[in-house]
C-alpha cells in the first residue's frame, strides 16, 4: 500500500492550476462516442483510472478508443456492430462506469458480465436494476443480493415512465441510455435536479431530448450523430484547491477552465454562504457546458447549514472537503439528508469523521450528515483513505491547517479522478510540499 508523508505547516499558497477534465462528463463522451457510428474526438479527457476503466470496456465491445494526452478518438460502427466480450467488463472502482454500462447494455446486441473492484462490488446496483427490468432489461445476479458482478442479456426493451427514490444522476442516465434503445417516450421524474451531463451531450450528438425542470424525456430508437466534444475542467477536482486557499494562511489560487454547470456548484454557494472569498471570471460556454476560471483567496470563515433536499446533488461529491474547511470555520456547520454519502467510494461519513477527529477535529456523526464545530485546530497525524480518493485528497489538504506533518494512507486511489494531484499541490505550495513516499 502507497502512503505518503505531507508536511505543510504554515505554509501559504500562490498560483494557478489547469484543473484536469471533469470525470462524469469523460466517461459520457467515451460512451456516446462509442454508441454512435463514426468518429467522435474529446479534448482535455480526464486520463484518471475511472475513465480508463470505461475506455478500456467501450474497446473490448470493438469500439476503437484511442487516448493521446487528454486527446481521445473514438471510432465506432455503431452500437449494432458490437460484439459480446471474451471476460468480464472490469468497471474497476467507477460507480458511474457500472451503472451506465448497465443501462446501456440492457438495450445492446451483446451480453456481458459486469463486474468492479472489492469496494464497488459492495455498492447497490438494485437502484438501476429495478428500472431497466421494468424495461424489460436481463439482468442476472449469481448473489442474492443485487450487487456486482451482474450480467445483461441485450433485448428489446420498452420505455418507462420512472422516479427514482434517490435523487441520482447515475439512475437516470442510465435510464435514459436504455430508453434510446427502448420502443415509446421515457421519462423520468427527479425528486431533485441531478447533474445534467447525459442531457447535455445527448444534444450534442443530435439527439432529441426534452428537460423540463425535474422532468426528461427521450424518445426511443433515435441515431446519434458522432461529434466532438470539449470536456471542462472538473469541479469536484478544483473543491481540494478552492478549500486549501480558503483555508491557507495567506494566498491566492487561480484555478482555470473548471466546469460551472449549476447543477454541479453547490459548493460555491456554500463557500459564500461561509464568507469566502471565490470571484469567477473568464465565463464561457463550450459545447454545451458552461466554464470559467475561479479566483480563490485566503477567508475568514463562518458555520452554515446544508441540508436542503435541492442542494444535496449539486455538492454530494464536494462534502468530505466542504467538512474539512467547517473544521476551520468559527461555529456549527450542520450537514443533513446526505445519506447518500454511506453509499459512496467508501461510507464517507465515518470517514471523515474519524478521520477528521483523530487530528483534533469535533465533528459528531449523523446517520444522514454530520455537524462540525469549529474552529479546531488540527494537529499531525495519520489519515486513512479506505481506498476512497476524495477522502485521500481531504487528508493532505489538511496538511495545511495541522500543526505536524499528515501520513495520508492508501495514496494510489488519487489517480482515479485526479492523478497530477501532489503536482498541483506541489505548485500552489511553491514546492513547499515535502513528500516521504513509502510502499508496502
Ligand atoms: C455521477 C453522479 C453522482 C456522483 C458521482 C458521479 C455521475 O452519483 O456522486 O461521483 O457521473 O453521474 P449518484 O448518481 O449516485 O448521485
Amino acid at each position: 500500500m502507497e502512503t505518503k508523508t505531507i508536511h505543510l505547516q504554515n505554509v501559504t499558497v500562490d498560483g494557478e492550476i489547469v484543473i484536469p477534465g471533469d470525470k462524469s462528463i469523460s466517461h459520457r463522451a467515451i460512451m456516446l462516442g462509442s454508441i454512435a457510428s463514426g468518429k467522435t474526438t474529446a479534448e482535455n479527457f480526464l486520463t484518471g483510472e475511472d475513465c480508463l476503466k470505461t475506455a478500456q470496456i467501450f474497446r473490448e465491445l470493438g469500439v476503437q478508443v484511442d487516448i493521446t494526452g487528454t486527446d481521445v478518438v473514438i471510432e465506432s460502427a455503431g452500437m449494432q456492430k458490437w460484439q459480446s466480450p471474451q471476460r468480464p467488463l472490469d468497471c474497476g472502482n467507477s460507480g458511474t462506469t457500472a451503472r451506465l454500462l448497465l443501462g446501456i447494455l440492457a438495450g445492446s446486441p451483446v451480453t456481458a458480465t459486469v463486474v468492479g473492484d472489492q469496494y464497488l462490488s459492495k455498492r447497490p446496483m438494485d437502484r438501476v436494476v429495478y428500472p431497466l427490468r421494468d424495461m424489460g432489461a436481463h439482468i442476472t445476479s449469481e448473489q442474492e443480493e443485487l450487487v456486482l458482478p451482474l450480467t445483461v442479456q441485450g433485448t428489446t426493451l420498452r420505455a418507462v415512465e420512472y422516479t427514482p427514490p434517490v435523487a441520482s444522476a447515475q439512475v437516470k442516465s442510465a435510464i435514459l441510455f436504455a430508453g434510446l434503445q427502448a420502443s415509446g417516450t421515457t421519462v423520468v421524474h427527479e425528486l431533485s435536479k441531478t447533474r445534467d451531463h447525459t442531457e447535455r451531450m445527448m444534444e450534442q450528438f443530435g439527439l432529441q431530448i426534452d428537460e423540463q425542470k425535474l422532468t426528461v424525456s427521450l424518445r426511443g430508437g433515435q441515431d446519434g450523430k458522432a461529434t466532438h466534444v470539449v470536456v471542462p475542467g472538473d469541479i469536484s477536482s478544483a473543491a481540494f484547491f478552492i478549500v486549501a486557499a480558503l483555508i491557507a494562511k495567506a494566498g491566492t489560487i487561480t484555478l482555470k477552465k473548471v466546469g460551472l454547470n449549476e447543477t454541479r456548484t453547490g459548493i460555491l454557494d456554500v463557500v459564500q454562504a461561509m464568507g469566502g472569498q471565490v470571484d469567477i471570471v473568464n465565463r464561457s460556454t463550450s459545447v454545451g457546458e458552461p466554464y470559467g476560471d475561479l479566483v480563490i483567496t485566503a477567508s475568514l470563515l463562518t458555520g452554515t447549514t446544508i441540508e436542503e433536499e435541492a442542494l444535496m446533488p449539486r455538492l454530494i461529491d464536494e462534502l468530505p472537503i466542504i467538512a474539512l474547511l467547517a473544521t476551520q470555520a468559527s461555529g456549527k456547520t450542520v450537514i443533513r439528508n446526505a445519506a447518500e454519502l454511506r453509499v459512496k467510494e467508501t461510507d464517507r461519513i465515518t470517514a471523515v469523521a474519524s478521520q477528521l477527529n483523530a487530528l483534533g477535529a469535533n465533528i459528531e456523526e449523523l446517520e444522514d450528515g454530520m455537524i462540525i464545530h469549529g474552529p479546531t485546530p488540527l494537529h499531525g497525524g495519520v489519515i486513512d483513505s479506505y481506498g476512497d480518493h476524495r477522502i485521500g485528497m481531504m487528508g493532505a489538504i489538511a496538511a495545511l491547517v495541522a500543526d505536524g506533518p499528515i501520513e495520508v494512507k492508501d495514496t494510489a486511489c488519487i489517480a482515479i479522478s485526479y492523478p497530477q494531484f501532489f503536482k498541483h499541490l506541489d505548485k500552489v505550495t511553491q514546492s513547499s510540499l515535502q513528500l516521504e513516499d513509502e510502499s508496502g
